[in-house]
């Protein structure tokens, strides 16, 4: 038999040993925690495909903010549901919309907590879908101007970071057009840039009632087949001035991930979107999968395939476990 000498064991005898050649590490300065904020006051309720995830009034939405900034997540991204909805989604620029209230209460009880504003119109259009219809047809162009009024009166509410997630094409440079018209050069964009038409945002249309009232998105979003359409994407976004380029699904789409890695040397994040998280929950409620495991091996895998920043509803709990 031949002598064996070729060991990788040997880098994995010991927990010292194995932590000096550890390639990848997770931590809570890694995530984004979303929030879905609600008219109202004193307002907590759970978003039942969602477990552990609230519908929060603005007064909770701040004090979930305060836990999130002292356990070292660095941002927040904020969602609404508004008051009201119409053709346009003129609630979605409405400065006493919860989205922008949110924003402008966090800021001012945590300064240096990042908030991300995700800018689209569903959650805020009587048909839920993304931009402005000319008879069943997303409108592009007419969108676009509609998109750079929510970036710029969340931008005015406090937003640090602007997350466009609507897919209509050059929006990041409309956005970053009327952001510096309105003197907010150092807002910065976080794009949507690689977004494909998912089945894993169910549980999100339920919590954010965002889903179309007819057809689907797949005029606007990308279609889950295709790989060279992404970097694509990605060049439009960075020639249009997108600073943080994102992936959306993240497990799915991790070979996406790398591929937009080996490419860029701008910030990636990744979504880990709701069907994402809820799959998680239920197979752990169920007493399937030991979830804390789970969850951890999930993140450090969008950490491994090239993600700087992970947006998951599994952050509260993760920098929990990571401080264990
Ligand atoms: C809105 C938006 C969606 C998500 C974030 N922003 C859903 C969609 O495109 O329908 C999904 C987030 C999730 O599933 O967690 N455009
Ligand atoms: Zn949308």
């Amino acid at each position: 038999m031949m002598k064996q000498t070729l060991r990788p064991r040997r880098m994995r005898i010991s927990e010292g040993v194995r932590s000096m050649v550890q390639e990848t590490t997770l931590s809570a300065k890694d995530f984004v925690y979303p929030i879905f904020v609600v008219p109202g006051e004193n307002v907590k309720t759970e978003i039942p495909s969602m477990p552990n995830c609230y519908h929060l009034s603005v007064d909770n939405a701040v004090k979930l903010a305060k836990e999130i900034y002292e356990l070292g997540i660095p941002a927040v991204e904020i969602f609404g549901l508004p008051e009201y909805k119409d053709e346009i989604g003129s609630s979605a620029w409405d400065a006493t919309s919860p989205v922008q209230r949110a924003m402008k209460a966090i800021k001012t009880e945590l300064p240096k907590l990042v908030i991300i504003g995700d800018v689209c119109m569903c959650q805020y259009t009587s048909h839920g879908h993304c931009g402005k219809l000319c008879g069943e047809y997303v409108d592009n162009d007419a969108t676009l101007e509609l998109l750079a009024k929510v970036a710029v009166s969340q931008a005015e509410a406090g937003a640090d970071m602007i997350a466009p997630s609507d897919m209509m094409d050059g929006r990041v440079a409309a956005i970053r057009e009327a952001l510096d018209a309105a003197g907010f050069i150092n807002v910065s964009i976080m794009s949507y840039a690689v977004k494909y038409a998912s089945g894993y945002y169910g549980p999100f249309r339920d919590a954010a009632d965002s889903a179309p009232q007819f057809g689907d998105r797949r005029s606007y979003q990308m279609d889950p087949a295709n790989s060279r359409e992404a970097m694509k994407e990605v060049e439009l976004d960075l020639a249009e001035g997108a600073d943080i380029i994102m992936v959306k699904p993240a497990l799915a789409y991790l070979d996406i991930v790398r591929q937009v890695r080996d490419n860029i040397d701008h910030p990636i994040a990744v979504y880990n979107v709701s069907g994402e998280y809820a799959m998680v929950k239920a197979a752990a409620a169920n007493g399937w999968i030991d979830e804390k495991r789970i969850v951890l091996e999930t993140l450090t895998s969008m950490k491994r395939a090239g993600a700087d920043i992970i947006i998951t509803y599994h952050a509260i709990d993760a920098a929990r476990w990571l401080k264990e």
